[in-house]
């Protein structure tokens, strides 16, 4: 077969293999694949299988004619490939080998001698020359062992892959899905070196690429964005399907009813994809590629000799070996007498980055009932919400906590009511239009700053760092202006519409100049000209979200039933939290209190 003009696959087909690397199950066989470059001199690439010595020997000799190899260029030490390296030394004595200094270092190991006299070291960078063939070889350690090179070819636009892009197949089986098994060949075998992996296709998008030759599964030769956005999506641990995996284990079937039920309830909840796994009875390999292929997996499985099942025990081991991350988890776990296995399972995966566990798992005493059957229908619930929010049927379109998902900075408002300075947090601060420069800032006409405002026209809106304390929320926001001084004892800045800026803890402030008033019954907007505008620091701008993940205290809810403000902290003891009801501390309304969680 050619793979161009001058370029000559001499692979073989191994259909006599049962289990690939001593673990794979290989249905459709392996190719392990080599070719010729023939040129003024001839360079072949890589050998194959001890298994294959005299088929390679002979593909290679009737691929030559009548001429003799100068170069076997090693790109990978792995025996699938370098079984046959002496045999081809000892029946072409006049060649050289070429590979990476690592290599070499391997050669001693496996043959006991390295060619001291035979043989050409190269590294990234380095070219060799066969006539109008130049080859450039390129780092890939990791790509799956440390000595791996790969060889571009710019005369017909090659790369020389070596393990990268391989997929489990020999080239003769009835196999058209080349996805399928080249990911299960990836996550098996390269799945924890992702960064390596991202590494050379860094270098290999500065290639001008028209045909792929690895050294496992077919030559690629169109389409090859397809097969590049594939390894990009699972070296960078991306999700590649939408769907759910669900991978279980069984002694009773109790656990399996319980998978079933959650799958039925994730397929109603719009669930495009559900693929489940008893772990037990499915190819291990199989099952890791379909972890890292999906964004959401369950697992399910029972507490066992204070552990879990060992089935499941070896799939996590699977997952974290090969740097499992980015994935939303939930889990099910059964146990009679003392379930642990959701503990255990996170134990498992804690050293795994970016995991995001679901709010619900499942646990079962034995066999399903009516409150793990809840779980389940809660679990799928938190599952599906996107799908189910994406579904006209099933979408809730009154869900007014959309707007909480609208991104808010936090301020502080300085305003002087002739005699007294005045300071107020606010959140709703937003440039509306750049030509003229306009800013909205809507301020609860409750607040003392509204009436100030609406009297002098001015204010500066001063944009709060992260770096700001819970006190200054404290200082300017759950208290009035009518009856503090919330600037008392404090060293004042002033900007040249005489108004305070604050020292510390801002990035920016800006003077405004009232041109439009707004009335929007509960609130006062204020459209508002720049007249001043100074960027004080670097630090990132105080968001609403930051300051709720990290500045506002815990609330002490603990024991205590009712409502909490979002905002403050506030606590609401009583059943029913009035509509109108009006935050006693920030000022915010029924819309910003949630229930305090049992
Ligand atoms: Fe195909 Fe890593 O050997």
């Amino acid at each position: 077969m050619r793979v161009t003009n001058e370029i000559i696959y001499v692979g073989v087909n191994d259909h006599k293999i049962d289990l690939f690397e001593g673990q794979y199950v290989v249905p459709e066989g392996m190719a392990y694949n080599s070719y010729v470059i023939v040129d003024s001199k001839i360079a072949v690439m890589d050998t194959v299988d001890r298994n294959f010595t005299h088929e390679w020997l002979d593909n290679l000799a009737n691929a030559l004619g009548d001429r003799k190899p100068d170069y076997l260029v090693v790109q990978h030490m792995e025996p699938d490939h370098s079984a046959n390296i002496c045999n081809f030394m000892n029946t072409y004595p006049e060649a050289k080998i070429v590979s990476s200094s690592k290599a070499f270092a391997m050669m001693k190991n496996f043959f006991g001698k390295e060619f001291e006299d035979r043989r050409i070291v190269v590294a990234e960078g380095d070219t060799l020359e066969l006539g109008t063939h130049t080859l450039s070889f390129i780092g890939a350690p990791m790509v799956h062992w440390p000595e791996v090179i790969m060889t571009y070819d710019a005369k017909d636009k090659v790369l020389f892959s070596a393990d990268g892009f391989g997929k489990f197949g020999a080239l003769d089986a009835e196999d058209d899905d080349w996805a399928c098994e080249a990911r299960r060949y990836y996550f098996g075998i390269v799945g924890k070196y992702g960064v390596q992996v991202q590494a050379v296709l860094k270098k290999a998008a500065a290639l001008d690429i028209e045909k792929i030759c690895p050294l496992h599964g077919p030559v690629l030769t169109e389409n090859l964005g397809y097969y590049i956005d594939l390894y990009n999506t699972w070296s960078s641990y991306g999700i590649e399907s939408d769907g759910i995996m669900i991978a279980y284990t069984s002694v009773y079937g109790n656990t399996k009813k319980a998978v079933e039920l959650l799958a039925d309830r994730l397929k109603a909840k719009g669930c495009p994809k559900v693929v489940v796994n008893d772990l037990a009875r499915s190819d291990m390999a199989e099952v890791v590629e379909d972890a890292f292929r999906y964004g959401r997996i369950v697992l399910a499985t029972t507490t066992y000799n204070a552990d879990i099942f060992p089935f499941m025990r070896e799939f996590i081991n699977h997952l974290t070996e090969r740097g499992f991350k980015n994935k939303t988890v939930g889990m099910i776990e059964n146990g009679s007498w003392a379930p642990m296995a959701v503990k255990v399972m996170k134990e498992m995966l804690s050293g795994c980055k970016n995991i995001t566990y679901t709010d619900t798992n499942v646990k079962i005493t034995s066999a399903l009932n009516d409150v793990s059957k809840e779980q389940i229908e809660k679990l799928a619930d938190e599952l599906c919400m996107d799908y189910m929010a994406a579904a006209p049927d099933t979408a809730n379109k009154n869900d007014l906590t959309a707007l909480f998902k609208i991104g808010y900075g936090l301020y502080v408002v300085t305003s002087n009511d002739g005699k007294k300075d005045n300071g107020l947090i606010v959140n709703t601060v937003s440039q509306v239009t750049s030509t003229p420069n306009r800013v909205a800032v809507c301020i609860n006409k409750q607040n003392y700053s509204h009436h100030v405002i609406k009297q002098t026209g001015i204010m500066n809106v001063n944009c709060l760092s992260v770096d700001a304390p819970f006190s200054v929320f404290e200082n300017y926001g759950f208290r009035s202006g009518r009856n503090t001084d919330k600037f008392e004892g404090v060293d004042v800045l002033r900007s040249d519409n005489g108004l305070i800026f604050l020292p510390r803890y801002i990035n920016a402030f800006m003077s405004l100049k009232v041109e439009q008033y707004v009335d929007l019954d509960t609130h006062g907007m204020f459209i508002c000209s720049v007249t001043e505008a100074r960027v004080m620091s670097d630090r990132e701008t105080m968001t609403y979200t930051y300051y709720q993940d990290n500045v506002k205290p815990k609330p002490q809810t603990e024991g205590k039933k009712g409502w909490v403000c979002k905002i403050c902290g506030y606590i609401y003891e009583g059943e029913d939290l009035p509509e109108d009801f009006i935050c006693p501390l920030c000022k915010h309304g029924a819309a910003d209190f949630e229930p305090i969680k049992s």
